[in-house]
């Protein structure tokens, strides 16, 4: 399953650092997959992915969860500086599900500053489903405002901006499948 690197030579050039690899991301959707089987044994599980970011994840991570599930997008903005997120979060498109007695599980690639994900659970708590939990690829260490319960953490990395696996810098690199940090020419445009 694991995506080839062929073609990614064109973002090379920009490319300062692979933090994490395509097979490590890989092996760890694995077991976060293996977990998750484990504890929704006969439940009626609902993953729920932030776009546009979740959607890598989410592909990927669905496919080691050996469960019947559904999947449900919600699309968000967060006002402000292209690096940096304000707090401020505005709904874009929301669930198609009602998600009465359903057991959601919310998919992320990235936690930061927490906020995003924080105003999204209290949204989402509102709507009563049966158990409401957190899946994220990544957890920035040291950055997170507000205390947040994340029930499956792939990855804690440094405070650095990172691209790739569904993250962007400008819309770009969301197709790499490794997660790197860019040289600083990169955000020069
Ligand atoms: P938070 O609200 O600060 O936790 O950040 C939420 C969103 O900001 C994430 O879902 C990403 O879309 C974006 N974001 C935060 N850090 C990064 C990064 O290092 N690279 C790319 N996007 C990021």
């Amino acid at each position: 399953m694991t995506p080839t690197l062929a073609g990614m030579q064109v973002y090379e050039p920009q490319i300062e650092k692979v933090l994490i690899s395509a097979a490590e991301i890989q092996a760890k959707l694995a077991e976060m997959g293996e977990r998750i089987t484990a504890d929704y044994q006969g439940r009626r599980l609902l993953l729920v992915g932030v776009l546009k970011g979740a959607f890598v994840v989410m592909a990927d991570l669905a496919r080691y969860i050996r469960l019947p599930l559904e999947f449900d997008f919600m699309a968000v903005s967060s006002y402000g500086a292209a690096t940096k997120t304000s707090g401020v979060v505005r709904i874009l498109k929301d669930l198609d599900h009602d998600l009465d007695g359903m057991h959601v599980l919310l998919v992320e690639d990235i936690v930061d500053s927490g906020l995003t994900l924080n105003y999204l659970l209290k949204n989402l708590r509102g709507r009563k489903p049966a158990s409401l939990e957190v899946a994220t690829l990544l957890n920035k260490v040291g950055l997170q405002k507000v205390p947040l319960d994340l029930r499956y953490v792939g990855f804690e990395i440094p405070p650095e901006f990172v691209v790739g696996y569904g993250l962007d810098f400008d819309e770009r690199y969301r197709n790499l499948p490794y997660v790197a940090t860019l040289k600083p020419e990169a955000y020069g445009g």
